[in-house]
C-alpha cells in the first residue's frame, strides 16, 4: 500500500511537473505560424551551398501572403554569399525570421561593401535567435599589415523600415559594423550578443542615425569599436541594461561634420556596464562650422570599471587638423544629464567636458557621479561648461 500511495504521488508529480514545463516551454516559444523553411527551398546545412536563393524565395513566399509567416532557418551552418530583402513589394507586415543555425558570411573579398543581410522599405519584421558569422579576421588582418583592402561588409542593416524586433540574435567577428539601423522607426532590439575582438578595425556594434524609437535592451557588446554608436538624425533612442566591453562605449558622434545636419535628441543611455573600455559616454563633435545639435541625453546609473574616458564630451574633434578650417565647433549641446554613475577610472581624469568655445555646452547636470581613480578620486576638467554644478565646481 505505501509502495502503491508514494507511486501515485510519484505519478501525479510528474504529470503536474511536465505540464508546468509545458506551459512554460509553450509561453517562451515564439509563435510560429505559417510556417516556411529554407530547407524547403534547397539550404543545406553544410556550410557551403549558397543559401541566397532560398533564403529570397523563402522571402518572397511570406511577402506574398497577408497572414503573419515565419521563416525558419534550421539548426546546421549555413553559407550565405548576400541576402537583401526589400519590402516595397511585401503584402506582409508581420515576417518572423527565426533562426535556430548560423549564417556564414562569404569571405571579405567577394562581399560588396555595403550589408551582407539588409533590409530596406520593410515594415513588421522580427528576427529571433541564430548567429551570424561575419568572418572579419581575414579583413582586419589585411587592414593592419597593408593598404588598399576593401572597407568590407555590414553584417546586419536596416534601411527604412518601421515596427523591426530583434531578439536573441547573436553577431560575431563583422567585417565592418556589427548591426546598423538608418532611417528606421520603432526598432528593438533585445537580449542580443555582440562579439568581436578589441582590436577588431571599425566593427560597432549598434549604429543607430537618421532613425527614431530605438531601444537596445539587455544585450551583451564586446567589440573593437563603439559598442552604440548613435549619428546625426537621432531621437528617442532608449538604450537599457548593456555590457559593454571591450570597445569604445556609447557615443553619440561624431557629429557635425556637415553645415546643415540634423540633431541628435532625447537619448536615454541607464544601467549599464562599462569594463575596460575606451570611453564610458561620450559625446564627440568635429571641430566644424555645423548648425547640428545634441540635446536632452540622459545618462544614469551606471558602473565603469577600468574606464580610460568614463565621461567624456569631446568638441574639438579633428583628427590630422586637417579639414577644419576655422576650428569652431559648430554643434550646441544642451541638456545633458548625469547622474548616478560610479566605479573606476584608468585615467586620472575621469569626467571630461571639452566644450566648443563659440557655443558652450548648456544645461549640464551632474549629480552623484564619483569616480575612483587607484587609491583616490577621479578628476574632472570642464572647459566652456555650464550647468548646475558643472558651473559652481567641476569636482566628481
Ligand atoms: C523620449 O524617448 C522615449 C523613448 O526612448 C519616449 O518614450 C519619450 O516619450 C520621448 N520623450 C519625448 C519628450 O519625446
Ligand atoms: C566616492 O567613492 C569613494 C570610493 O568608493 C568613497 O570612499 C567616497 O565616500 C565617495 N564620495 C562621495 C562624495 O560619495
Amino acid at each position: 500500500m505505501a509502495f502503491r500511495v508514494s507511486h501515485f504521488i510519484l505519478i501525479t508529480f510528474t504529470i503536474i511537473f511536465a505540464i508546468v514545463v509545458g506551459a512554460t516551454t509553450a509561453s517562451k516559444a515564439p509563435k510560429l505560424v505559417n510556417i516556411i523553411n529554407i530547407a524547403k527551398f534547397g539550404a543545406k546545412p553544410d556550410g557551403r551551398t549558397d543559401t541566397t536563393r532560398a533564403l529570397q524565395s523563402a522571402w518572397a513566399s511570406a511577402c506574398s501572403s497577408n497572414k503573419p509567416a515565419t521563416i525558419y532557418v534550421p539548426t546546421g551552418r549555413f553559407f550565405l554569399q548576400s541576402a537583401y530583402f526589400n519590402g516595397e513589394h511585401c503584402n506582409n507586415k508581420a515576417i518572423n525570421i527565426v533562426i535556430d543555425g548560423t549564417l556564414l558570411a562569404p569571405d571579405y573579398r567577394s562581399t560588396r561593401n555595403t550589408g551582407w543581410i539588409r533590409f530596406e522599405k520593410v515594415t513588421g519584421v522580427s528576427i529571433s535567435g541564430g548567429v551570424l558569422d561575419g568572418r572579419g579576421n581575414d579583413l582586419w588582418a589585411c587592414k593592419a599589415t597593408s593598404g588598399g583592402c576593401p572597407t568590407g561588409a555590414t553584417t546586419l542593416e536596416f534601411y527604412g523600415s518601421r515596427d523591426i524586433v530583434i531578439t536573441r540574435l547573436t553577431s560575431i567577428n563583422s567585417q565592418k559594423f556589427h548591426t546598423v539601423i538608418d532611417g528606421c522607426q520603432n526598432v528593438k532590439l533585445q537580449g542580443i550578443t555582440i562579439s568581436a575582438p578589441g582590436n577588431s578595425p571599425n566593427t560597432d556594434g549598434v549604429h543607430i542615425e537618421h532613425s527614431s524609437g530605438v531601444a537596445v535592451l539587455n544585450s551583451q557588446i564586446s567589440t573593437g569599436d563603439d559598442c552604440v554608436s548613435i549619428g546625426p538624425g537621432s531621437s528617442n533612442l532608449w538604450i537599457e541594461n548593456i555590457n559593454c566591453g571591450p570597445g569604445h562605449g556609447v557615443s553619440i558622434g561624431s557629429l557635425g561634420w556637415s553645415l546643415q545636419e540634423p540633431g541628435v535628441q532625447n537619448v536615454t543611455v541607464k544601467s549599464s556596464t562599462f569594463r575596460s573600455t575606451e570611453n564610458g559616454v561620450r559625446i564627440k563633435t568635429w571641430a566644424r562650422e555645423s548648425n547640428g545639435f545634441v540635446r536632452g541625453v540622459v545618462y544614469k546609473d551606471l558602473t565603469m570599471v577600468n574606464v580610460q574616458n568614463p565621461v567624456i564630451i569631446d568638441q574639438h574633434y579633428c583628427p590630422g587638423e586637417r579639414n577644419c578650417p576655422n576650428q569652431v565647433a559648430g554643434v550646441r549641446i544642451s541638456d545633458i544629464r548625469y547622474e548616478n554613475i560610479h566605479g573606476t577610472s584608468a585615467n586620472v581624469v575621469g569626467l571630461k567636458l571639452d566644450c566648443s568655445k563659440e557655443h558652450p555646452c548648456s544645461g549640464i547636470e551632474i549629480e552623484d557621479v564619483n569616480l575612483s581613480y587607484g587609491n583616490g578620486r577621479a578628476h574632472a576638467t570642464c572647459v566652456n561648461a555650464l550647468g548646475s554644478v558643472a558651473s559652481l565646481s567641476c569636482l566628481i
